[in-house]
């Protein structure tokens, strides 16, 4: 096969002639170049003006399995993730979810809506929290749910976090309203404040329902060490910040793999300035959870 193209194709340049075949790989060379650049600026920016980034990894390259075990799969999963932060380790995973699975959440959560409560610390009480977190929200677990889309979602997140689903709580649906937010706070629960535990909050998944016009960010005013002196204002939104869009989900580690809290995971729900914020949040915990 090797021989009879290469017997051609020295044929071919015999009758063209060294200068044709030499100008026309020039210009195939430029054609490619070029156009490539041209293409790849052009993709630099999505419509709403945030700047469109590439697929590290080439998904045109072609993959091939390995026997899996009994537990594991017969194909290839891809699930695009940027890694957002080290300190805390944050991932953002664009389009985990679809629109369709998103509108769905939200009205199978609409009508169990109550005020979103605290787990207090000693000495405080409802009433010394309020303010806090303002938010409304309703807990629905994967099997509760008939449609099966909080099933299929749950299944993508053991699976891009290898955590098994027997780890997680039950998905915290939230809405907030104009001016609703969540002032900074861990999901971890750190013993001294809230004594001893059964078990310990490892992440957090959020998966963004809905878009929001403005504000609604989720923020880790600590990241990198930042704000830390001991004057930040529970109530302050700043930090690193990740606006808030329909399917995108965020991943974060409360723990460090010693287990001990990682101080940087502080987080909290800038206030919505305009729009409405549906999350749902899938907190992941150390020991299985019974369900
Ligand atoms: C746990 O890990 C963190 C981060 O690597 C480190 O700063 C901390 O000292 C460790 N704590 C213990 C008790 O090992």
């Amino acid at each position: 096969m090797r021989g009879k193209t290469g017997k051609a194709s020295s044929s071919l340049k015999a009758k063209l002639g060294f200068p044709i075949v030499f100008l026309l790989c020039v210009f195939f060379f430029l054609v490619g170049f070029f156009g490539s650049t041209l293409i790849a600026q052009v993709e630099e920016f999505s419509g709403d003006g945030r700047p469109r980034g590439r697929v590290l990894e080439s998904n045109e390259r072609e993959y091939y399995l390995l026997p899996a075990g009994e537990t594991g799969d017969d194909s290839i999963t891809t699930i695009p993730f940027q890694v957002l932060s080290w300190n805390p380790r944050a991932l953002y995973f664009p389009n985990f979810a679809t629109a369709e699975q998103c509108e769905s959440i939200i009205s199978m959560a609409e009508p169990g809506l109550r005020p979103s409560s605290l787990a207090l610390r000693k000495g405080e009480t409802e009433e010394s929290t309020k303010g806090i977190r303002t938010s409304s929200g309703v807990f629905i677990s994967a099997s509760e749910d008939k449609t099966g889309v909080l099933d299929v979602i749950e299944e993508k997140i053991a699976r891009a976090t290898m955590i098994p689903r027997t780890h997680g709580e039950a998905f915290n649906i939230l809405r907030y309203e104009l001016d609703q937010r969540y002032n900074s706070h861990y999901d971890a629960f750190s013993s001294t404040e809230y004594g001893p535990q059964k078990s310990q909050r490892v992440a957090s998944f959020l998966l963004y329902l809905s878009d929001v016009q403005e504000g609604g960010e989720t923020m880790f005013p600590f990241e990198n060490g930042l704000n830390m002196n001991g004057n930040y204002d529970f109530e302050e939104c700043i930090g690193l910040k990740v606006k808030p869009q329909k399917g995108d989900g965020l991943l974060f580690y409360s723990l460090f793999p010693n287990g001990t809290i990682d101080p940087t995971s502080l987080h909290g729900s800038c206030p919505v300035i305009r729009g409405e914020k549906w999350v749902a949040t899938k907190w992941i915990r150390d020991q299985e959870q019974d369900d």
